[in-house]
Parts: C-alpha cells; sequence; structure tokens
C-alpha cells in the first residue's frame, strides 16, 4: 500500500497537541497505518498547528468565534472534513462541545480523549477532581463521540496510580503520556475493522467492550 492509498485521519486540536504528535510519530514508525491528512484548530494560535507545519500535515484554523452559532461552526468543519475526505475523526484536546450537525454525519467514525477514567469526571478539571475525591487510581479514556458529552462509549482506558504530594500538574503529566499510547492504538483498531460502533455500544472483534473501556497493558489483546 503507498502512503497515499492509507486511510485519512483528521485531528481536531485546541492547544498543545501533543496527542497529535503522538498520532504524527505512530503514523511515522508504522504502527498507526493511516496518513495525518488534515489538522484543524478552532483556535488560531494552538501550538499543534505548528507541529502540523513542521511535519508537512495541511492544516488550517476554523475559528469558532467567527460563527453566530455552535451549529454554523460544526457545518464549517464538516465542509473541511468532507472536502478531505477523512475517514476517521480525532478529537485530541478539541475543547467545544459539538452538535448533531457534525456528529451525525460521522457517528461511528468519530473519537475522543477523555482525561478521566470514565465514566467517572465527564467535563474538565479531572485531575483535580480525582485528587479532591482520594482516589487511588486516574486515567484517560478513548471513547467514540455521541450526542452525550463524555458519555459515549468508552474503547481503551489507560490507568495511572495516584503519588503521594500529586498535584494536578504532575497528574496530569503520568496520564498524558498514557494517552498518546492509547489513542493511537485505538484508532488502529477500528482502522483494522476490529472496533466499531453498534448501536449505542463499542465492540472489539464483535464482543461489547465493558463500559470502562479494554484496560491497556492489562487486558489488551494482541495486535
Ligand atoms: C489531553 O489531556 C486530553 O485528554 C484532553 O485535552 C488534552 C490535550 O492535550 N482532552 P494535547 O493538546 O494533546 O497536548
Amino acid at each position: 500500500m503507498t502512503t497515499t492509498e492509507l486511510p485519512r485521519l483528521a485531528i481536531l486540536i485546541s492547544g498543545h497537541g501533543s496527542n497529535l504528535q503522538a498520532f504524527i510519530d505512530a503514523c511515522a514508525s508504522g504502527k498507526l497505518l493511516a496518513n495525518v491528512s488534515l489538522v484543524i484548530s478552532n483556535k488560531p494560535d494552538a501550538a499543534g498547528l505548528q507541529r502540523a507545519a513542521r511535519s508537512g500535515i495541511p492544516h488550517t484554523c476554523i475559528n469558532h468565534k467567527d460563527y453566530a452559532s455552535r451549529e454554523q461552526f460544526d457545518a464549517a468543519l464538516v465542509n473541511a472534513l468532507q472536502a478531505h475526505d477523512a475517514d476517521l475523526v480525532i478529537l485530541a484536546g478539541f475543547m467545544r462541545i459539538l452538535t448533531p450537525v457534525l456528529i451525525e454525519p460521522y457517528l461511528g467514525r468519530l473519537m475522543n480523549i477523555h482525561p478521566s477514567l470514565l465514566p467517572k469526571y465527564p467535563g474538565l478539571r479531572t485531575h483535580q477532581r480525582a485528587l479532591d475525591a482520594g482516589d487511588k487510581e486516574a486515567g484517560a479514556t478513548v471513547h467514540f463521540v455521541t450526542a452525550e458529552l463524555d458519555g459515549g462509549p468508552p474503547i481503551v482506558q489507560a490507568r495511572v496510580p495516584v503519588v503521594q504530594g500529586d498535584t494536578a500538574k504532575s497528574l496530569a503529566e503520568r496520564v498524558t503520556m498514557q494517552e498518546h499510547a492509547i489513542f493511537p492504538l485505538a484508532a488502529q483498531w477500528f482502522l483494522e475493522g476490529r472496533v466499531a460502533l453498534r448501536g449505542t455500544k463499542a465492540t472489539l472483534d464483535g464482543a461489547v467492550i465493558p463500559a470502562t473501556g479494554i484496560v491497556a497493558e492489562t487486558d489488551c489483546p494482541a495486535g
């Protein structure tokens, strides 16, 4: 297969783009058999846009402030995604609430990563909330996106210990390292046809994935 025949990923970001970088690196190393064919940021100053530029990936800013409604913003995203023929859309730190205008055409082809052990802590400040609750572990979850915010069915989850003296920052650093492993892995499973959204459930090799997702490194199937 030549590079141009590989499945096409579109990655939506709002900031630093370390997960975007993990996708770029996974494609370069052959761990992920795909091309990042488009990067879209809703923020003009997102550092992730520079990562895309450095790697020669088409990138653009679609600024949500230029649109009168969430729906109009989402329609502009859909236009760009369709123009680039995206097979899978990856939300990698994309800090916007989506509407059905985007979710419906990409249902089952739209994945997000959330920095908590969903269903715990949807929304913001997840690491501080885990610390405040005295949790012994934290983590991140890759899930299909549905209309429910951070409520779509989980695919894979990475867990890390909370250690003595952790701050939200130190915990976030530990979690983010795991995000970089599990997000490209979930995409690869999807592109191999192993992971799918079936109705309201995510499946792996035809079996329904538990509500916490496949737990990375403990019960990840080989391959
Ligand atoms: C990650 O922690 C991700 O879980 C959350 O936003 C952050 C994005 O980080 N959704 P980066 O921009 O990929 O570095």
